[in-house]
């Protein structure tokens, strides 16, 4: 048995330098607070969708038609089980997912009949206002065109990884996608293996340009090295080098085993980690 809910958590990458990156504290007390692998993931993800500053939930990106559509998936190491949504604007799809997961034979729902499944929950009819107005100017300026797709300034997300006292691991991930995405897309966030990973000895979250993940299935790759003995420091450099032969795009791996061993790191411009200890300085790669 450890002790309390280890968790780690992260507020996306970004193609950006952002000397003030946020203090992510607040989120990882929220999560630690809870005695649940589950419990804590979902916990930290939902005040990180509560929070305007992230990509994810009520700050959520916009569409190239200004409309929202955002992902989520989370995963149970310890049972195996796995749930995810695409395509829904609830104010938490972090807990829509767990929905699918916990109340559905399915590991995947999208659109309509996801969000007929969270019919009880909030709904956002829209985004903050600074994302809003964001779309508006894009939009004004002709600069939303598949050609700006993934852009440095367009991508980011959020996630938490837990390991809680019982030695079991969970990964969850939240996201509005990436700004001026095509209706209909579906990134990484939900994608097992993609985007999300979660075994009895390793949880592992990607973030940045979800193609990139559903294209190397690089959450799943992490994994397996560390179910293999590979640190998670080292998984996630091997892995995040591999993405670097395939694209430049930007990306981010975080990465919990079973000992409560950490490891991140990034392409990009700055990427905000934080766990027991406070801020995680997650290395530079590339
Ligand atoms: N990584 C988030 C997305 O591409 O949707």
């Amino acid at each position: 048995m450890l002790g309390m809910t280890i968790i780690y958590v992260h507020g996306g990458v970004s193609g950006l330098s952002k000397p003030d990156v946020v203090s992510l504290d607040a989120f990882v007390a929220a999560g630690a607070a809870e005695d649940g692998h589950l419990d804590a993931v979902e916990r930290a993800i939902v005040a990180l969708e509560d929070d305007p500053r992230f990509n994810a939930g009520y700050g959520s990106v916009l569409n190239i038609d200004g409309a929202l559509e955002m992902d989520a998936g989370i995963a149970s190491g310890a049972t195996g089980a796995l749930g995810g949504v695409a395509n829904v604007t609830v104010r938490h799809p972090i807990t829509l997912a767990r929905r699918v997961m916990e109340g559905t034979p399915h590991a995947l729902v999208t659109g309509a009949g996801a969000q007929a499944l969270g019919h009880d929950l909030e709904h956002l009819n829209d985004t903050s206002v600074e994302e809003r107005r964001r779309w508006d100017d894009a939009t004004a300026a002709g600069s939303l065109d598949p050609g700006s797709y993934g852009s440095p300034e367009h991508v980011d997300t959020v996630g938490a990884i837990a390991l809680d006292r019982h030695g079991r691991l969970a990964a969850g991930s939240s996201t509005g996608g990436v700004f001026g995405k095509l209706p209909g897309r579906v990134g990484d966030a939900p994608i097992f293996g993609a985007g999300i990973y979660a075994s009895a000895s390793a949880a592992v979250l990607g973030t940045g340009v979800g193609e990139v993940f559903l294209g190397s299935l690089a959450a799943g790759r992490a994994g397996a090295l560390i179910e293999q003995g590979v640190s998670p420091q080292e998984a996630c450099e091997k892995v995040l080098e591999l993405l670097g032969h395939r694209s430049h795009a930007t990306a981010g791996l975080l990465a919990l085993n079973h000992r409560g061993e950490v490891g991140a790191a990034y392409r990009g411009g700055s990427w905000a980690v934080a766990g027991p200890d406070g801020a995680h300085q997650a290395p530079r790669i590339g």
